[in-house]
């Protein structure tokens, strides 16, 4: 793909980089979307699993669905859009990533300055007592577990439909969108909101904008540069055209 100069040298030239991340980069890595027609949700409907009264209503069920995807997750490994990422945070002097997967791949990839806008599927915790629960195996018991200090359900630590994003992490990367001269929105929809606030957010505030996407989103019309495309490729490609060391496992 032949990129413009125009994103090639505001690229160069930041000073601060934000990213937001969504299904889309792993997709690569063989972890399924959520929409779309391999999506999750054409099979499984979120209403049902993803919500605080289905866990209450039927933990195990929950519990298994997670448990499958924890699995699913395990047997997968980051992919060259992941690397690139963790170049990038080497290249620039300040960044930082926006992620709303569950599935910590940019973590084993490398990437430090992650905010998990929508938690982690490793972590579960107790709705008792808040205790925070030993990390989920993958080969783990799939019913529900019950706290060691309290007894209570043990839950997975991922934000679910209806509650609120933890605070403290999405205000951190609305600063790091305010901030940023260049802001990247990779692989998400862009449709669930606060998270697909962020690249608005970056443009009230005078950042180029870059959208990387199979498909149209309804931020492509706002965006800067819209390269579609996989992820896997274009990403690695960008950073090779503007000079930008690849590392890691490629
Ligand atoms: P979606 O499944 O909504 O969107 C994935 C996007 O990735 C789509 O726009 C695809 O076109 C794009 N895509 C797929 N493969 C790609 C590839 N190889 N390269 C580039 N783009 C690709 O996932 P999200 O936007 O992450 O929330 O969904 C947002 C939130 O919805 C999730 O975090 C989850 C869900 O409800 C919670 O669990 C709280
Ligand atoms: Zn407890």
């Amino acid at each position: 793909m032949t990129f413009s100069e125009n994103l090639i040298s505001t690229l160069k030239n930041a000073e601060s980089i934000c990213v937001l991340t969504g299904a889309g980069i792993s997709a690569e890595s063989g972890v399924p979307t959520f929409r779309g027609e391999e999506g999750l949700w054409k099979k499984f409907k979120p209403e049902e699993l993803a919500n605080f009264d289905a866990f209450i209503c039927n933990p195990d069920l929950v519990w298994e669905w997670y448990a499958y995807r924890r699995r699913l997750i395990h047997e997968v490994k980051p992919n060259p859009a992941h690397y690139a990422l963790v170049a990038l945070e080497h290249f620039a002097n300040n960044f930082t990533l926006v992620t709303q997967n569950v599935d910590n791949l940019h973590r084993r990839a490398g990437s430090k300055n992650v905010l998990e806008l929508h938690g982690n599927i490793e972590r579960s915790y107790c709705i008792q007592c808040r205790a925070l629960a030993p990390d989920a195996v993958p080969e783990g018991p799939t019913g529900v577990q019950r706290c060691t200090k309290c007894g209570g359900l043990v839950r997975p630590d991922v934000v679910w439909f209806g509650e609120m994003l933890p605070l403290e992490v999405f205000s951190k990367a609305e600063s790091a969108a305010r901030q940023c001269d260049i802001f990247f929105s990779i692989g998400t929809s862009a449709v669930v909101y606060p998270a697909a606030s962020l690249p608005y957010t970056a443009l009230d505030h005078g950042a180029f904008v870059v959208e990387m996407n199979l498909e149209s989103t309804d931020l492509s019309s706002r965006a800067h540069e819209v390269l579609t495309g996989k992820v896997g490729e274009i990403l690695p490609d960008l950073l090779l055209q503007a000079g930008i060391q690849l590392q890691g496992e490629q």
